[in-house]
């Protein structure tokens, strides 16, 4: 994709930040030196720009999101479907690639969104028969080829359109991956020792989407984890999954004695209805390791999945597109705040008041 200086500006805003004029961009292209903004090869915009691969170098200096000082693993996990666990893992390595934070993808869903909201495997939909289609999809390796070492690790990770964002694909093989794992001795920490550990130095950041079934590759998730997301959609049947969840995540935590960050995200909330209004405010009022800002239910959001690239690329400086940034700024700080406690508290979800 080519991006012009404007839109380039606007991917990086956040509700607080000034928006870079193209003077500020030239001064940075001089200062670092950067690849000079150019006109778009393809001709279809008018004015000078980047392609998505040269946009890291421009991020890093123009953004508001930091390189970690050591590599951080954060999970996506919360015992529900369609709360946008997917949604905010694209967005989340998409937007920190795009800071020059060099980013790995672990897709752990057998759905395999994730594989296909990053656009590294082809459609096979379309293919001229059904020889093409079944080499094509053959030839993606995933974590059970390497599980079963009928590969070496760097066979697994997939390149993505963005030089410092890369994947490791989710193939249907990791039902059988799950239940290997449950004979193996020390069992939880397989993905943390033998797939994070050995190319911990090659990333800044490991993004792991998680399935909404706990198991075994979850528990490894978890205990690889240096924080975890779980986003809570602001709607009443998520009510009793949400204490469910709570108290086991806890317990888990606890039990394996792990240094977890756990933040939650409120998500789907619509803005005219008052009860996700309420349900919304709650969640602030009531978690303490909620953070303060809720995604909305939106048509640009669920555009910008499909399209494959985060809010802020798909439309920049859009409402939506502000309310990512503002998030991923958020879960930043909150990456930074390492000595924060682990919220304990247990409320029901209906207030005192009313109870
Ligand atoms: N802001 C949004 N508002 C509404 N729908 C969205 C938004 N962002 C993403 N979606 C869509 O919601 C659906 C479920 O999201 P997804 O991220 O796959 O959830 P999960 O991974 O938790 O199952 C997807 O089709 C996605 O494109
Ligand atoms: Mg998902």
């Amino acid at each position: 994709m080519f991006y012009s200086s404007k839109k380039i500006s606007r991917i990086f805003q956040t509700p607080k930040s000034k928006i870079a004029q193209k003077e500020d961009l030239k001064e940075l292209i001089e200062t670092f030196s950067l690849p000079s903004l150019h006109k778009d090869q393809d001709g279809e915009s008018h004015g000078t720009g980047y392609n998505t691969q040269d946009l890291p170098l421009l991020g890093q200096h123009l953004g508001f999101l930091n390189k970690p000082d050591h590599s951080q693993v954060i999970s996506v996990f919360v015992t529900k479907g369609g709360v946008l666990k997917t949604s905010l893992t694209l967005n989340l390595a998409r937007m920190a690639a795009l800071h020059n934070i060099r980013t790995l993808v672990i897709g752990l869903d057998m759905q395999c969104d994730i594989t296909s909201a990053m656009g590294v495997v082809s459609d096979v939909s379309n293919s001229e028969n059904l020889k093409t289609a079944m080499s094509e999809i053959d030839r993606v390796k995933g974590l059970s080829d390497y599980f079963y070492e009928r590969c070496e690790l760097p066979d697994i990770i997939v390149k993505s359109d963005i030089p410092t964002l890369d994947v490791i694909p989710e193939t249907p093989e990791l039902v059988a991956v799950e239940q290997s794992l449950l004979h193996k001795a020390k069992r939880e920490s397989w993905l943390k020792e033998k797939v994070i550990e050995p190319i911990k130095s090659e990333y800044d950041l490991f993004v792991i989407d998680c399935s909404p079934n706990w198991n075994q590759l979850i528990t490894n998730a978890l205990t690889a984890s240096d924080l975890l997301i779980s986003p809570l959609e602001c709607k009443i049947n998520n009510y009793r999954n949400f204490q469910m969840f709570r108290s086991f995540i806890e317990e888990f935590i606890d039990e394996m004695g792990l240094k977890l960050q756990h933040i939650y995200v409120p998500t789907r909330f619509t803005q005219s209805r008052k009860l996700s209004k309420e349900i919304r405010n709650w969640y602030f009022s009531e978690i303490s390791n909620c953070i303060p800002v809720a995604i909305k239910d939106s048509v640009v959001g669920e555009e910008a999945t499909a399209m494959k690239v985060s809010v802020p690329e798909y439309q920049p400086g859009s409402d939506a597109a502000l309310e990512v940034n503002e998030i991923l700024n958020l879960i930043w700080d909150r990456m930074k705040k390492k000595s924060s406690p682990f919220n304990k508290t247990h409320n029901s979800l209906i207030p005192e008041a009313n109870a």
